[in-house]
């Protein structure tokens, strides 16, 4: 099956980096949130994303120019009625998940596949809303979308290899590099790191050293590009509670619990660099 037309649901963060390098693509996509504006300013950050790559010289005008020209928007799900992917990006929560994936369920083809951006919710689980949960996948992109070559694909306890293949070959063609996971909480990627980052804040909570000699430890002894506060305060503190409280409820263990110092800090709405404060300040 080839990917032909695409539906991104949520224009985030990761639902318009996921969106950029699908129009480079030249594969008609259609970006979905719940209000005209969201939408706007996703495209006008789309749009200054690819004049800056023309900058750079990485790609022409005229590219640049195609790819927005693939590009539409909607703000009903009933905009995806024509892809034959729709990949959800909306927040990290499981209602809101599941009643996107029942809506999408409705109003796409009964080919077409859905997929899920999550990080961390069950693929099993959100392919149990639909009446096709063998076309049900997760297509784990990571941020920033246009940087990161990285694509984990998710196979559920359903989802058929075709279909596995299928968005495999079609995140090759968006030249990314798909690796196949099976559906346990985190995958691979959240399952190792935020327990890390979790630990980091742990060191700092107790006093084992300063946010900045914890960075320098993790880059200098572990040649880490990034030291774990920093990229902590890069994920946002919110998503990485999000996710640490996934791992934590669904595997039943303790050692996956949240640092309480994580939590102070996102009930303090210090979610690091999109709210200006986290572990380091972003006030300039
Ligand atoms: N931020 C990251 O670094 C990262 C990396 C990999 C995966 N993810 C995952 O990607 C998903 C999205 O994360 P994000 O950081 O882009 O979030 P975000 O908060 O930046 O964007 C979410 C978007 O979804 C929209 N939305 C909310 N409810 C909606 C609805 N009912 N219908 C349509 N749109 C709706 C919001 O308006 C918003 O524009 C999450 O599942 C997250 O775990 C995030």
């Amino acid at each position: 099956m080839e990917i032909t037309r695409v539906a991104v649901i949520g224009a985030g963060t990761m639902g318009a980096g996921i969106t950029q390098v699908i129009a480079q693509s030249g594969v008609p996509v259609t970006l979905i949130d719940r209000d005209s504006e969201i939408l706007t300013s996703a495209t006008n950050r789309i749009s200054a994303q690819l004049d800056r790559a023309v900058q750079r010289e990485r790609m022409t005008r005229d590219e640049a120019d195609v790819a927005l020209s693939v590009i539409d928007t909607d703000t009903s799900i009933e905009g995806a009625s024509d892809a034959n992917l729709a990949i959800e990006a909306v927040p990290e929560n499981f209602d809101l998940k599941a009643d996107i994936f029942r809506q999408l369920d409705r109003a796409c083809n009964s080919t077409a596949i859905l997929s899920s951006n999550t990080s961390s919710i069950s693929i099993t689980r959100l392919g149990s809303q639909t009446k096709r949960p063998e076309l049900v996948v997760g297509l784990h992109f990571f941020n920033p979308v246009p940087r990161m070559s990285l694509v984990e694909v998710v196979s559920g306890g359903r989802t058929g290899d075709i279909v596995v293949d299928t968005v495999s070959d079609f995140a090759r063609a968006l030249g990314k590099t798909p690796v196949t996971v099976q559906d346990f909480p985190g995958f691979v990627s959240n399952r190792v790191l935020i327990p890390m980052i979790n630990e980091a804040i742990f060191t700092l909570h107790e006093g084992v050293a300063g946010i900045e000699e914890i960075d320098t430890v993790m880059k200098l002894g572990m040649n880490h590009p990034m030291g774990p506060l920093e990229l902590a305060d890069m994920i946002g503190l919110d998503v990485c509670l999000d996710i640490l409280e996934v791992l934590h409820s669904e595997m039943g263990d303790q050692k996956y619990r949240p640092c309480p110092l994580l939590r102070q800090m996102v009930a303090a709405g210090k979610l690091g660099q999109k709210s200006g404060e986290g572990f380091y300040s972003y006030e300039d």
